[in-house]
């Protein structure tokens, strides 16, 4: 059976790039970029998308009265496209219980530090600031929380001492655009069981 996937992103959308070249390259299979959502009408993942021929949707927050209204429309337009799979990649908002109620455990954010540590908006920042010797990224299913449900793989680099938050981001992000397809192709294929906090990986 194929699984619909809606990305949702805000940005330049490199890890969407990523899962578009897994998908053409067969590494994930039975697999359907059905949609992508921005908040951003210049993000440069829309036009990604567009090269690629997925459609590709801004929508405005600045239109809807408030945050619910505007997540209506994001949960209407995932419906229209009959998702199962919800993506953020670089979607730069914290999703209101609506959504994440409608698409429970079928949520998937990638966060550029090895969580718990390091939430929030500069992982990387935040990761060098700290003084860690290790840093890395983290697959995780999205629960009402910053950065804080169920994980799913982490990928850990070496912090090195000259390192920039430039050069740690970017070796983190090379680990970004192998965990994630990772982790959706063992969604896809039924192998994450998500018990409480903790996910466990099935081989079917
Ligand atoms: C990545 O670092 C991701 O971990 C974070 O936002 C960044 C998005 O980068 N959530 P891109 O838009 O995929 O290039």
């Amino acid at each position: 059976m194929t699984t619909n996937i809606g990305v949702l992103v805000s940005g330049s959308g490199s890890n969407l790039q990523s899962i578009i070249d897994h998908v053409e390259s067969g590494y994930l299979k039975d697999v359907k970029l059905s949609v992508v959502i921005s908040d951003k009408r210049d993000a440069y993942a829309l036009e990604r998308a567009k090269i690629h021929g997925i459609d590709a949707v801004f929508i405005d927050p600045r239109s809807h009265v408030s945050k619910m209204d505007f997540e209506k429309k994001i949960i209407e337009t995932l419906q229209l496209y009959t998702v199962d799979l919800v993506l953020l990649a670089g979607y730069m908002r914290i999703l209101g219980s609506e959504v994440i109620q409608t698409y429970k455990d079928r949520i998937m954010n990638i966060h550029p530090a090895l969580l718990p540590s390091f939430k929030g908006l500069h992982g990387p920042r935040q990761a060098l600031e700290y003084g860690v010797k290790v840093a890395g990224c983290t697959v995780h299913f999205v629960d009402e929380g910053m950065d804080s449900g169920p994980i799913i793989i982490q990928s850990s680099v070496p912090v090195k001492d000259d390192d920039t938050e430039n050069t740690l981001a970017s070796r983190i992000l090379e680990q970004e655009h192998r965990i994630f397809p990772e982790a959706i192709k063992l969604f896809t294929e039924g192998k994450l069981k998500v018990d409480g906090r903790i996910v466990l990986r099935r081989d079917k």
